[in-house]
Order: C-alpha cells, then structure tokens, then sequence
C-alpha cells in the first residue's frame, strides 16, 4: 500500500463497514463472446471465498437463447464448495428461472426490473408494469421457501436507448420492489455514465422512498466514474455495493457498456478511507489475475495493475 497512511477510523459521514456483492461470475461473465467453462466459474468463485468475499451472485437462471454465457447455472451451483457464512444468489427473470434456482439451492434470488421502458423491452421482452406483475408471484414463493429476494433497477442514471432517466423515475420503480418484499434493491448504472452529482441525486430521491440500509450501488464503469461514484454514495451514506473482480463484464442488452467498478478498486477505496470491507485485497487480486488469465485479457482494475506492477519490480530488485 502507499505509505499515505490508512484511517483507523473512517472519515465523517462514512459507513464503518460495506457489504460488498460480488457479481463477477454473473455479470462479469454473461457477456463473454466465448462461453466460459463451469470449471473455471467453480474456480473463481473458490478463489474469491478465498480472499474473504461472503456475497457471490453465482448464475443467472434466464433464458438460454437470450443469455446463452449464464446455461450452465445449475452445474456452476452444484460444483462450488459451500461455506458458512457464503451466501450464494442467482437473478431469476420468472417462476421457471426460480425453480431452477430454488432446485440448485440458491441462498438467495435477484429480480430485475429498470428504470427505462426501453431498456425493460430490450432485457427481459415486457414492460416495466409488466415485469412487476410477473415478480409478484416469484417474490411470494421465494419467500414462502424461506429464500430472500434481492431487486435489480437497471438505468438509475441514464439509458443506452433513451437517454437522461428520471431520479423520481428510478425512485417510483424501487419504491414498487420494496413493496413487493426485496429486501434491497440494488441500484443500477447500467451504461456507466453516472458523475457523483447526479449519483447522489438519485441516491436521495430513492432514500425517500425506501430505507437507506435497503438500497445499493451498481457502478458500470464505462466512462471511468464507478470509483467516483462510490465515494459519493458512501458519502450519501450507503453502505452496499455491488462491484465485478478484475472489472469484468457488461450487459448483452446494453449496447457499449464496460464491466462493473473493479472489486479490488473498491476494496482499496475502503482500505485507505478506514472502511472495513473483510475482503484481502492481494488474495482478490490474485483471483482477478485467474480470471483475467482465463479470458485472456488484462485486467480493469487500476489497483490490481499497481500492485502487479510492485510486484514486478520487488522481483526485479531482489533478482538484482
Ligand atoms: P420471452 O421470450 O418473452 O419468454 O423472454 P417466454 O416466457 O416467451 O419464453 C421463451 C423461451 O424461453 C421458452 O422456451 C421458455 O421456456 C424459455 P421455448 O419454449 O422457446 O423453448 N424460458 C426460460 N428458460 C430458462 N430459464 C428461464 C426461462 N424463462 C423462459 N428463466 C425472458 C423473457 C425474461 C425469459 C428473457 O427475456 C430473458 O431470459 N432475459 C434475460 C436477459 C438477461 O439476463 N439480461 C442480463 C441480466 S440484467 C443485467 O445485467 C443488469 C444488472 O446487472 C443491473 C445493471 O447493471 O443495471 C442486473
Ligand atoms: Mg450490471
């Protein structure tokens, strides 16, 4: 780490510990060109258990033909090791997707709705109206399974087919998951192109809907703002955030859009502001390199090329 000296405490205003969800083997890996083998999603998800990562979105159980990269969810399901206190989630779009999540012994579910008609069109084939009425019966059998069900707003700060979204848009279609009985609802910049401004904005009109210990950020990092972004929203308060190891990822139906915020680039963030995250940034950033490796391509963290870089050089210093 930079001799810069790490908080004891965190800053005012900030959350002393954030839970982070780690969504790399879902929505890191759904957008892959070239489907990536079981074998190598069962590792990384070891991997990341190992450097102390607690929340995983393992799988999506949609359909097939629109999300070919997420068919093999039941086998990712039943390959990884179960540990106490790892809890294990999987987006489910309707009652077929939470059966087959329910069958594979998820923790828990994720429902997913957006902010933006077209978006909604695009994604899951109905509208906004539409997938809330289809969500009704999956939260009630998830719940009477005893399984918790997370919700999904997707284009809380913009929209790749429609551009600017409403923060009261974002805070209506939040306000209608809570009701139904998500226990948080999970923020989404979609495409990345959210500044902490217009973050906290919406941050606080949702907050006025819903708990603030109930929501969560999303961070596409697209435009390079995620990190940014999180700042801001731990500033606004929040204290969950959902980010992709090595920044991979993207979403099929979002023309352009880069992975999420880079869980090691968060993990650094909170290390230095005194934020405790339970995770072990050189353990993650190994994991990141497993994958990066597996995809054949360079990671997006910034932190986790810094320290590769240390690395480098401590060898080449003591190779001297
Ligand atoms: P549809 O075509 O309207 O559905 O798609 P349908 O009910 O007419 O069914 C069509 C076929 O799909 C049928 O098969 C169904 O059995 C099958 P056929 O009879 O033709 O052989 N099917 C399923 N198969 C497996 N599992 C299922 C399932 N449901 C139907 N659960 C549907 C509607 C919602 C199914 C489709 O649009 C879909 O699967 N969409 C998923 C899109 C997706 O996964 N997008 C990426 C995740 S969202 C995201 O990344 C954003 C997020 O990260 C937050 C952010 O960044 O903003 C969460
Ligand atoms: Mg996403």
């Amino acid at each position: 780490m930079p001799d810069t000296g790490m908080l004891s405490q965190p800053g005012p205003g900030l959350p002393a510990r954030v839970k982070l969800v780690e969504v790399g083997p879902r929505d890191g890996l759904q957008n892959e060109a070239a489907f990536v083998p079981t074998a190598i999603k069962v590792e990384l998800i070891r991997r990341l258990m190992d450097a102390g990562i607690t929340w995983i979105e393992a799988a999506s159980f949609v359909s097939p033909k629109w999300v070919p990269q997420m068919a093999d969810g039941a086998q990712v399901l039943a390959g990884i090791e179960r540990r106490d206190g790892v809890v294990f989630s999987a987006l489910v779009p309707n009652l077929k997707g939470l059966d087959a999540a329910l069958a594979a012994r998820c923790d828990e579910v994720a429902v997913f709705a957006a902010a933006s008609e077209s978006f909604s069109q695009k994604n899951i084939n109905c509208s906004i109206a539409e997938s809330i009425e289809r969500f009704v019966p999956v939260v009630e059998k998830a719940l009477a399974a005893g399984v918790r069900v997370r919700g999904y707003v997707s284009c809380v700060l913009g929209c790749p087919f429609e551009g600017e979204i409403d923060p009261a848009q974002v805070a209506a279609v939040t306000a209608r998951l809570h009701q139904l009985g998500c226990y948080e609802i999970s923020l989404g910049d979609t495409i990345g192109t959210g500044t902490p401004l217009k973050t906290r904005r919406m941050i606080e009109a949702c907050a006025n809907e819903v708990p603030l210990t109930a929501l969560a950020g999303h961070f596409h990092d697209t435009w390079g703002m995620a990190a940014a972004n999180v700042y801001a929203a731990l500033q606004s308060g929040m204290a969950i955030f959902d980010s992709s190891v090595s920044g991979i990822g993207g979403c099929p139906y979002s023309p352009g859009a880069t992975g999420n915020v880079a869980t090691e680039d968060i993990v650094y963030l909170c290390d230095e502001l005194g934020i405790e995250t339970g995770i072990d940034l050189p353990a993650l950033a190994e994991a990141g390199s497993f994958i990066s490796a597996a995809l054949q391509r360079d990671t997006s963290s910034r932190v986790a090329r810094a320290l590769q870089a240390r690395i480098a050089r401590a060898a080449r210093l003591a190779a001297a």
